[in-house]
């Protein structure tokens, strides 16, 4: 599978890949020109779409609704509900069971029964208010226990099996077993959900939307208007932010204004208020894990049996995807010899959980951290031990789904420079010794790994497409199916595009993301962006100098060697030209200076009915160690040290890449301590604003925060540059940050294992140390 290092890739003299340059808009959007969809100059008559729900009702059957004062209301153009809808009314990403507006039921607290269309936002919000809508109420299924006593799904129930576990199990030395609840996270992304809808002649209809999916949105509001595809163009410039929240949820919104804007014949505009986009939005899937591990004497992992139950809520979603990744992240970077990893993907009257950053992979692997400590706590081991005793080696490399390891080695370089530029050892000791001292506050250390499998585990979405002009004054449009959503894509595939052409990079036209360029594409998720992207666009660019190329052979009489571009010149033997003048005469030679550019992941065999196959092209690798302090009379917790070490193969752009290594690193933070989200006995989301959902913010950043790229030989495979996916796994290196904070808990009564759930927020943490003392034995 491996293919050989191409040497003469990894030392040319490069000139824009690898360097460490600005995201093409950093300026933009620190200076606030970027403009985002809410920024661009409304069409003359342009509506307002603001979605109306039942506050009382979290589940019920529609006995009435009476929009009669909602249509009075000042400045209401139109109110549309489900018997409005031309085409489908569906929104879901291929099950069919999201509806764009409710179909006489609802199904959790906030779906949309209606949408008022007015002049104003404002006059729309306060048109919705007076809706009168009769619900009868069904007694909601709201949590995994209530969904598996009532034995309701989304989907069937998955699982990997290796061995025999249960003989495994028995020849065991020592068995620990418990169960822990892993929380949910909001994207909290700063550009909320939103899409505007501008009507084209003969029945074309442009729709901006603020998604990771835009050939998935074109045919959603297609379907919703009973058209065909052709006559939508979806547009994405920029996103303030998906992480994977506008992978599937946001094709509503983008169908909402597309609805309005098909009844009214104006353009019309969808802005979530923040409010109603926490609740009406599906989240990070929370889990109720529960396992059971069978260890020797020393620690060395003999079996596993670890069963997730997933909150999907009401619909499918991105579930399947989501679940699945968390089986093929449970076994974090450790080797089970024998293993039953079980996947109940459970349906609950809540919003729709769908794809967050890391799509289900963080959670399993926490649960495998969580495991390997329950273990070191028992054997009295020091944690890393026993990471490092059951880490994949040249033996026992292989995946409980079949996958080999194959680059164990550069998981257990990276883990051994990490242990000692964090000194690792020295630092347990301070630990220990400053535990010993301090009766309230307590400190915990921990270094955890990351292995993140790199491809869409559904085949079919490992494609992508590149649309690549030169024009005859020697600049470059470019254009590919990927979307910006802050993570650098863009530019990082715009100075791939100018290393192929050798052109400086303000010769580089950076283009929106438009299904009528680039036509069905797949969501930019799974951290695929550039590897699928840039790969396409520089096959796209390779082909039109290719033709360039052929052109001056035939016109200089010479070989291909004697060829070079680079500095918008083309070198040809003593000879220098500038770009332009080549694309001037190969243009008057009735050359094609565009071509599409098209990628496909090879070697992926992944064969989901039959649990064989290859599921990932390779893994990117990181390690991080974090050292925490817990003050055990409030629960309050700070994270004094933070180190980083991360695998991005040969890195495209180091400061793009430290960027999401760090913002990545953050995010996870915060869904291990501070992000809860709160529903009520009752079913409706309590913590639907940042004053009760909280955030990180620059100042619950590491008060020393070292974070470095791993300097290896690249990505084995052949992607672009030798680089490595990073958008998502760098989420992970923050349960180093929950492991730390066990780590403190149990300090406190050595061989006790925390009750510690996530997100470790004071009031946890509080709960935890309660616990423990409870359970202390007194020597
Ligand atoms: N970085 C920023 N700034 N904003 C985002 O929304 N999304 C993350 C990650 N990094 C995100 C981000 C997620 S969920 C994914 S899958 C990847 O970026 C997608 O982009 P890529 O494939 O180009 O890395
Ligand atoms: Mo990212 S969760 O794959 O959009």
């Amino acid at each position: 599978m491996t293919a050989p290092l191409d040497q003469s890739k990894v030392t040319a003299p490069l000139k824009h890949v690898r360097k460490p340059l600005a995201h093409d808009s950093a300026e933009m959007h620190v200076t606030g020109t970027a403009p985002y969809i809410d920024d661009l100059t409304e069409a003359v008559g342009t509506l307002h779409v603001v979605p109306g729900w039942e506050r009382s009702a979290v589940r019920g059957k529609i006995s009435s609704i009476d929009l009669t004062d909602v249509s009075a209301s000042d400045g209401v153009v139109a109110v549309l509900t489900s018997e409005d809808i031309p085409g489908t009314n569906d929104c879901s990403s291929g099950f069919g069971d999201d509806p764009v507006l409710a179909n006489g039921e609802i199904l959790f607290y906030g779906q949309v029964v209606f949408a008022v269309v007015a002049e104003t936002r404002d006059q729309a919000r306060k048109a919705a208010l007076k809706a009168k809508i009769e619900v009868a109420p069904i007694p909601p299924i709201l949590t995994q226990e209530d969904a598996e006593a009532a034995e309701t799904m989304v989907l069937p129930d998955y699982q990997f099996r290796r061995g025999s576990p249960e003989t495994g199990m028995t020849a065991a030395e020592e068995v620990l077993s418990g169960s822990f609840r892993i929380g949910g996270q909001e994207h909290f992304y700063l550009e909320g959900q939103i899409a505007m809808a501008v009507p084209q002649e003969a029945g074309g209809m442009l729709v901006h939307t603020s998604t990771q999916h835009p050939t998935e949105v074109q045919h959603t509001v297609a379907k919703v208007l009973g058209v065909p595809d052709a006559l939508v163009t979806a547009e994405v410039r920029r996103m303030g932010g998906g992480f994977g929240g506008k992978e599937s949820q946001a094709n509503q919104w983008a169908s909402l204004a597309v609805l309005a804007a098909h009844a009214t014949g104006r353009a019309c505009k969808v802005r979530l208020d923040r409010d109603d986009d926490m609740i009406m939005t599906g989240k990070r899937h929370d889990f109720r894990v529960d396992w059971t591990i069978g260890h020797d004497g020393t620690g060395k992992i003999r079996a596993v049996d670890m069963e997730f139950l997933a909150r999907c809520g009401y619909s499918v979603d991105l579930s399947l995807g989501v679940n699945d990744r968390t089986l093929f992240h449970a076994d974090s970077s450790y080797f089970y010899p024998d293993a039953a990893i079980r996947s109940r993907r459970l349906k609950t009257d809540t919003c729709s959980n769908t794809a967050f950053r890391g799509f289900g992979g963080p959670q399993g692997m926490l649960a495998a951290e969580r495991m390997i400590d329950a273990i070191a706590i028992k054997t009295g081991r020091d944690p890393l031990d026993i990471r490092k005793l059951n880490f994949y080696d040249g033996e026992r490399n292989l995946t409980p789904y079949g996958m080999p390891v194959e680059e164990y080695a550069v998981m257990h370089d990276l883990i051994a420079q990490l242990e000692e530029n964090s000194d690792y050892w020295s630092r347990r000791d301070d630990v220990r010794d400053f535990n010993a001292v301090n009766a309230v506050l307590k400190k915990g250390l921990a270094l955890t790994p990351v292995k993140f499998g790199i491809s869409f585990t559904l085949k079919h979405l490992n494609q992508a497409g590149a649309l690549v002009h030169l024009y005859t004054d020697g600049s470059v449009h470019l254009n590919h199916g990927g979307t910006e959503m802050g993570q650098g894509l863009y530019q990082k595939v715009a100075q791939v595009v100018a290393e192929e052409f050798g052109v400086t990079l303000d010769k580089v036209r950076i283009t929106a993301t438009n299904t009528s360029k680039v036509p069905n594409t797949g969501p930019t998720a799974a951290s695929s962006g550039t590897d699928l992207n840039a790969m396409a666009a520089k096959l796209a660019a390779q082909e039109i100098k290719g033709r360039l190329i052929s052109f001056l052979c035939e016109q200089h009489q010479c070989g291909p060697e004697a060829i070079h571009f680079g500095d918008n010149k083309v070198i040809i033997g003593d000879q220098s030209y500038a770009l332009a003048e080549v694309a001037k005469q190969a243009h008057m030679a009735r050359i094609q200076m565009s071509h599409a550019g098209f990628y496909a992941t090879p070697g992926i065999t992944w064969d989901r009915e039959s649990v064989t196959g290859r599921p990932f092209f390779y893994f990117a690798f990181g390690g991080a160690c974090a050292e925490v302090t817990i003050d055990t009379m409030t629960g309050e917790m700070t994270v004094d040290r933070v180190d980083i070490l991360h695998d991005v193969g040969h890195s495209l752009n180091p400061a793009i890449d430290l960027g999401q290594i760090e913002g990545g690193f953050v995010q996870g933070m915060g869904w291990l301590t501070t992000e809860e989200l709160v529903w009520d006995e009752k079913g409706r989301l309590r913590t639907h604003a940042p004053s009760t959902y909280k955030i990180p913010t620059a100042s619950d950043i590491p008060e020393e925060f070292n974070v470095s790229l791993y300097n290896g030989n690249g990505n084995p495979q052949d992607t672009v540059y030798r680089s490595k996916a990073v958008g998502e796994p760098p989420v992970m290196l923050a349960n180093a940050v929950f492991c730390a904070i066990n780590d403190a808990v149990a300090s406190i009564a050595p061989g006790q294992i925390p009750n510690l759930d996530a997100p470790a927020t004071p009031e946890a943490i509080m709960k935890a140390v309660r616990d423990v003392r409870s359970r202390k034995v007194f020597a």
